[in-house]
């Protein structure tokens, strides 16, 4: 049987939805795959919007905006891109950034719009359907994109992101400018270990484990697992269940 995925896509008002229209009154031929939510501005698009996509089978997301410098809102496109940035890091580590784009794609743009959407639509018809369609979802896949969900719904790491340019660029309240790079290799370790706390998190949400246990079913090593123990324990996120011999087991409050 042949495959027609299922894409949803965020399109700016001001300059993607009108790309779009132009290509429809052009008569300009695309796959008929997609399917369209109009935001007011990319900046709109909350990662997590994508995430939750991604988590009930569809087969691909895409973004779309104003190019870098038009967007009717000045830097909502820029913001955009930071999150997206550190949205596809996180995709990548569970092997569904193929499942996910961002594009810019200006009003006068119909003939790009119908590009855009041909190349993705062949993109995801080459990865396949989505591995959490169907009657038989891949459930440590589904974990993983809701431990990504909660991480990209957290605060902590929302405001980071949201301060990614004013601390990079114009500098912290202390009126210093912290180096790009520095700053995406710090945002970089609190994603991957936020994962792995959600992670851990979500298993002490159904059950109470030991550090070993929670080791051999994330497969990550125990030492590390301990760390993020002692971590969620601070944070009154987890505690003590029981003690069976001389192992400690925990569950989440
Ligand atoms: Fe189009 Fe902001 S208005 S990206």
């Amino acid at each position: 049987m042949s495959f027609e995925p299922k894409i949803l896509g965020f399109l700016c008002n001001w300059c993607s939805y009108a790309g779009a229209d132009l290509a429809g009154v052009s008569r300009i031929q695309y796959p008929p795959n997609i399917r369209v939510i109009r935001v007011m501005c990319s900046g709109r698009v909350d990662p997590v919007f994508v995430l939750e996509g991604l988590l009930i089978g569809l087969d691909g997301v895409i973004v779309m905006g104003c190019h870098l410098g038009d967007c009717h809102y000045i830097d909502g496109n820029y913001e955009e891109k930071n999150k997206i940035d550190l949205l596809t890091i996180a995709l990548e580590m569970i092997g569904l950034a193929d499942r996910f784009r961002l594009e810019w794609v200006s009003a006068s743009e119909g003939v790009r719009f119908g590009q855009v959407v041909t190349e993705f639509t062949e993109q995801i018809k080459k990865v396949g359907p989505s591995p959490l369609s169907g009657s038989n979802p891949d459930l440590k896949l589904r974990d993983d994109l809701e431990a990504l969900k909660r991480t990209f719904d957290d605060i902590r790491l929302r405001a980071l992101v949201g301060r990614q340019r004013t601390i990079t660029e114009f500098g912290n309240v202390y009126d210093k400018l912290i180096e790009t790079e520095r700053y995406d290799s710090e945002i970089d370790e609190a994603l991957k270990s936020e994962i792995m706390r959600n992670k851990i998190l979500m298993k002490l949400e159904k059950d109470s484990l030991s550090v070993k246990e929670l080791s051999k079913l994330l497969d990550i090593d125990s030492n590390v697992i301990l760390k993020q123990i002692i971590a969620l324990k601070a944070k009154n996120l987890i505690d003590f269940d029981r003690i069976d011999e001389i192992t400690p087991y925990y569950h989440a409050i």
